[in-house]
């Protein structure tokens, strides 16, 4: 489905009924990134999951996209849906940037976060230049060009050798980015603000989840950030990487479920 934004087109999904559950994909994904959640989460809310601007069937706009910009993007979602009741927000590691900015922009609005594979600390120097390094990748070979270098870090060595199939499947979303959209991605993601001092503010059920085998944000980062979080629960799963949902939907998809229970 789509609807119009104040400058561009969204797309989104939208199955289920009761307690609405955001999903909010990371870089550089698309909502196609949440289709092992979507059936079987909408027996316990309605599932949402957007494609940010520039992403799978988004139209895009010229960046950069700052957190706080894809943070607004999210209530303005929200508000044309009509969706006023506080919502859980998921998100996975760009995702959960988003996710931390609109916390701090609209805490009102939310409900409980799922923090998955994400981290809140800002870009290192080393990071900034890998940024521009993408960046210049980006507009010199393409889309495909960044889909390749991410994809053997994206997933855990097991998936990456062993399920081709799951391999294809991320290749694929990864290439429908739009070239703006990484592009806008990169810029927003080396400008983030540290959200390390968010993690205390937290006064809503959160739960951090991991793969063990993440490659791209170590196991101890999420250790280190559930732990100044008041309250919150951790879950990590084994044999996953960075793609943790489409790695070990079952075990992601019980997590969520059981946090969900754990709120009525
Ligand atoms: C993501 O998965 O959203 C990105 O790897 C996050 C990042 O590059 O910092």
């Amino acid at each position: 489905m789509q609807i119009q934004l104040q400058n561009y087109r969204m797309a989104y999904d939208d199955f289920g009924q009761g307690q609405p559950l955001l999903f909010i994909h990371g870089y550089p994904l698309s909502r196609r990134m949440w289709q092992p959640q979507m059936a079987s989460l909408a027996m316990d809310a309605r599932v949402l999951a957007i494609d940010l601007r520039g992403h799978g069937d988004s139209q895009a706009t010229p960046g950069p996209y700052p957190m706080s910009l894809l943070a607004d993007d999210c209530a303005a979602f929200l508000d044309t849906l009509g969706i006023q009741r506080p919502v859980v927000i998921c998100g996975l590691s760009m995702g959960g940037y988003i996710a931390f900015a609109f916390y701090r922009q609209h805490p009102s609005r939310v409900a409980g976060l799922v923090l998955a594979a994400t981290r809140p600390g800002p870009d290192t120097p080393e990071g900034q230049a890998n940024r521009d390094k993408s960046t210049a990748l980006a507009r010199q070979q393409g889309v495909s060009a960044i889909a390749e270098a991410m994809l053997p870090r994206l997933l855990s060595p097991g998936t990456y050798h062993n399920r081709p199939e799951l391999v294809n499947q991320v290749r694929t979303i990864m290439e429908s980015v739009s070239l703006d959209g990484i592009t806008g991605d990169l810029l927003g993601m080396k400008g983030r603000p540290d959200s390390t001092p968010t993690l205390a503010e937290i006064k809503v059920p959160t739960l951090v989840l991991h793969g063990a085998d993440d490659q791209l944000i170590p196991l101890r980062e999420a250790e280190t950030m559930h732990s100044a979080i008041p309250n919150a629960g951790l879950q990590v799963l084994p044999t996953a990487g960075h793609l943790l949902n489409l790695e070990q939907p079952e075990l992601f998809n019980q997590a969520i479920q059981g946090f969900l229970h754990d709120q009525r």
